[in-house]
């Protein structure tokens, strides 16, 4: 099983994971072979990637910490809850002056949702009790890296910071009420964006001074959003309007700074004047996490050994050094399903194969099956390997593009070219 774009997938490939939809309900099964009409169907939902079989290890299917279709349930409560606020500040908040504006119109009655809206706000409160109780018991991240590659990006992208912020709350041993208002602050930190144009948001370049000014008015206005909500706390929307902030005093709309000192917080804190809540940091690290690890449309996911990477060089300044180290022992390199190939150490050099499992005291040391020699050619015996048993041994992340053509279907050669582009 591999992860292949839909650009250039050709028809008669096997999907490996079902498809859902923002209902949670399958769209496509494990098994069912693409045509054109599907992979044109796939498209047009704005799916950017998906898992094909390979024929070689197509029993190794990762095990996500929260499945396909639970995320996709809530996925769809999230875009429901999004829209249904985004429509009642328009209605109050609509006219001249940009978000200051805006905020001054909507004044300081709660904003108070149609019934679509409140059905959908009471469904994430079902949904965040769910996702917890998921999260608090599995016993391993090695299913973390599951698939996020839908361009409906905001949507998906806050259940994934909801699932990695709960998962490191839990870490941190913080009390249940607060996992729900972390969660609840996750899934809603990105609200502001709904009043961002989209051409802003996904622009492939480098913005101009005057686009990266727009989009650093998202968390404020995501906060004056929230504020108004009839949430149980303010503790939400403040990770709504920290999590752009940055350990050194760096981010937006304040400047605040962290603490990078956890200690006793996860229980008793208060509200610092120009020191960002634990809450919000983990919410900031969670947040940095998915977008790394997700296809966006002008960019591939990261692979995950260099999302660790990435993390570890940003930690201390830009994010509490504290979380990104748990996050790093939570989350794997090289995650099951994940295509590597062994570089230096040992007789292996060179050979390539599938993670099969990933030891929940050790992310960084999988086992895997090797299946293709350091020719490239299959191998009729497969090895199991077990990375802990072989000292200085080092890995890199495969990407579709780095397999030989008869496993994906296609010329490598013409991959790599585009790639390269
Ligand atoms: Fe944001
Ligand atoms: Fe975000």
């Amino acid at each position: 099983m591999y992860r292949h774009s839909l650009e250039g997938l050709a028809p008669g490939e096997v999907l490996a994971k079902t498809i859902y939809d923002d209902g949670g309900r399958p769209l496509l099964t494990a098994g069912t072979r693409l045509n054109a009409a599907y992979i044109r169907a796939l498209r047009k939902r704005g799916l950017m990637s998906v898992y094909i079989r390979d024929g070689l290890a197509d029993d190794v299917v990762p095990n996500d910490l929260v499945s396909e279709q639970v995320r996709a349930t809530i996925t769809g409560h999230v875009a429901t809850t999004f829209t249904s606020i985004a429509m009642v500040a328009e209605e109050r908040g609509s006219g001249p002056g940009g978000v200051p504006g805006m905020v001054d119109r909507l004044g300081e009655q709660p904003l108070e949702l149609d019934t679509r809206g409140q059905k959908a706000i009471a469904e994430l409160y079902s949904d965040i009790e769910y996702l917890i109780s998921e999260v608090l018991e599995s016993d391993s991240a090695a299913g973390l890296e599951s698939l996020k590659t839908h361009s409906s990006y905001t949507f998906e992208h806050s259940v994934d910071v909801a699932v990695v912020g709960v998962l490191l709350g839990r870490r941190l041993q913080m009390p249940y009420d607060r996992l729900r208002e972390l969660a609840l602050g996750c899934l809603m930190h990105d609200i502001g964006k709904t009043y961002i144009d989209h051409t802003i948001l996904d622009k492939a370049g480098k913005l101009t001074p005057d686009e990266f000014a727009v989009i650093q008015q998202h968390p404020y206005l995501g906060f004056e959003l929230l504020r108004r909500m009839p949430f149980k706390s303010l503790l939400p929307a403040h990770v709504a309007y920290q999590h752009h902030e940055k350990q050194s005093g760096g981010g937006y709309p304040r400047g605040l700074v962290g603490d990078n000192q956890i200690g006793s917080r996860t229980m008793h804190e208060r509200v610092g004047a120009g020191r960002m809540l634990l809450i919000a940091e983990i919410g900031a690290v969670a947040d940095v996490y998915s977008a790394l690890a997700s296809d966006r449309p002008y960019r591939r996911a990261m692979p995950s050994d260099q999302i660790a990477a990435t993390l570890s060089q940003m930690a201390g300044k830009h994010l509490n050094k504290e979380i990104v180290g748990w996050l790093r022992r939570l989350v794997p390199s090289y995650p099951v399903g994940t295509w590597v190939e062994i570089q230096f150490g040992s007789r292996w050099a060179g050979y390539r194969g599938v993670v099969t499992s990933v030891p929940f005291t050790s992310v960084d040391e999988p086992c895997i099956r090797l299946v293709l020699d350091a020719r490239g050619e299959q191998m009729t015996d497969p090895v199991e390997l077990d990375t802990r048993d072989v000292p200085d041994l080092t890995l890199m992340s495969l990407t579709d593009e780095d397999l030989p053509p008869h496993l994906r279907g296609r010329d490598a050669r013409a991959g790599r070219a585009s790639r390269a582009r």
